[in-house]
């Protein structure tokens, strides 16, 4: 990565020099770079138009813009623009493509999960089950918290009709193996969901290729803004689902009898959409693709992951979690510290301006799996630096001197 690229992001830049910040919540949310907060700026000062109303200039503008970040997701992920729907963020996708699957699921089918599934890809097929009667299966984990393709493998049923996982766990790091489960649900005649939310931003993404139906990320871990998500659909899933939401922008035609609705992804999106949202989304992904690519992201984040669990995993106070080698794993690192709780341990790297984030990371049946309250999370992007490294591992170490004496 680019020394200098913290140089990119305004927040950094307005940090003291005293303590600058290190910042390794990125799985939580990302920085923006000026250019995507350009981006937002010129669309609210230059052309702000709904993009339902537009024969006017700048409402074509608008339009132009939002169907123009439709195909730069799109192109980022292997898709075609059609399959790509705007929601407000993985947990809203997820929760749509709920009530879009819920007629397929009836009593005495079953729904697929893991046990390290963030809530947002496990309540709602929780829900869903207890609604339509359907049998909601957690896939159990190995002792390091990965999953083992046996086990995925022989849970299959005829009667299953969904399994959601996540590419990457949030917590672990911990990489699946999304395109074996994708093919396994397709031989099995099931809908595979693959929640993207801490792929797509750090990691190469081709759709095509994992064979997923649906794949799910927001754009704000993306350097992009808050409120803004996709979800990807294949085409032929897009064409035959019921949209979950009506109203505007969605409609082929309504009479008092009976409405049709617009081709997908129209009909997936009702009302005004987060139209600077998708624009900031798109202009991240331009910025991403311009400082090198989600390879030299990835190789980055991995290689600073790595020093942090090597530097971490020799401080006998310390308890990593996770898979010991760094091959099926993403830039996340999780820890405790004996006898410390995590939010103590949060709150003395706060004092040191180092925000990492501390708890059970939405992710209960994991932490009961692991038998621990909760983790110490460091997740790194492409703006974090093997200094950044060093001052979490001092950090820590200035925790266990006030906490062990
Ligand atoms: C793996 C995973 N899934 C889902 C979510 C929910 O994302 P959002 O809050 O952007 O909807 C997160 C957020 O941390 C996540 O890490």
């Amino acid at each position: 990565m680019r020394p200098d690229i913290k140089t990119d992001f305004p927040l950094f830049q307005a940090q003291s020099d005293q303590k600058p910040l290190v910042f390794l919540d990125n799985a939580a949310a990302s920085q923006m770079p000026k250019h995507v907060l350009d981006a937002i700026t010129e669309y609210y000062t230059s052309y702000k138009a709904n993009v339902h109303s537009g024969i006017y200039t700048i409402g074509r503008r608008a339009v132009e813009a939002y169907e123009n970040s439709r195909a730069v997701v799109a192109r980022f992920i292997g898709a075609q623009a059609s399959e790509i729907i705007f929601t407000s963020g993985t947990t809203a996708s997820l929760n749509m493509l709920m009530r879009m699957l819920e007629d397929t699921v009836n009593e005495g089918d079953e729904v697929i999960v893991s046990g390290m599934e963030h809530h947002s890809n496990f309540i709602p097929w929780q829900e869903l089950c207890k609604k339509r009667g359907a049998r909601f299966t957690v896939l159990p984990l190995l002792p390091d918290g990965t999953l083992s393709l046996d086990i995925v493998r022989s849970t299959f049923s005829d009667k299953t009709k969904i399994i959601a996982i996540t590419h990457v766990s949030h917590v672990t790091g911990t990489v699946n193996d999304v395109k074996e489960i994708c093919r396994i649900a397709r031989e099995k005649g099931a809908y595979s969901i693959i929640d993207g939310a801490q792929s797509a931003p750090h990691m190469r993404v081709d759709v095509r290729e994992m064979g997923c139906d649906f794949f799910a990320f927001s754009g704000q871990k993306m350097l992009g803004p808050t409120g803004i998500g996709v979800l990807f659909g294949k085409k032929e899933c897009l064409e035959k689902l019921e949209p979950s939401g009506f109203g505007g922008g969605m409609i082929r035609t309504v009479k008092s009898d009976i409405s049709t609705w617009a081709d997908a992804p129209a009909k997936f999106e009702a009302g005004t959409p987060h139209i600077a949202g998708a624009i900031g989304l798109a202009e991240a992904i331009r910025y991403i693709e311009n400082v090198g690519g989600v390879d030299e992201i990835h190789a980055h984040e991995c290689m600073l992951a790595a020093q942090a669990r090597e530097m971490l995993g020799s401080i006998s106070e310390v308890t990593l979690y996770g898979p010991k080698d760094s091959i099926h794993t993403a830039g996340i690192v999780s820890f405790t510290l004996n006898g410390v709780h995590p939010h103590d341990v949060a709150e003395v790297l706060a004092r040191e301006n180092i925000a990492v984030r501390a708890g059970h990371h939405c992710a209960l049946p994991l932490m009961a799996h692991f038998g621990i309250p909760g983790t110490v999370r460091a997740s790194f992007y492409l703006y974090n630096t093997k200094e950044d490294v060093r001052r979490l591992v001092e950090g820590v170490q200035q925790v266990i001197s006030l906490f062990h004496g």
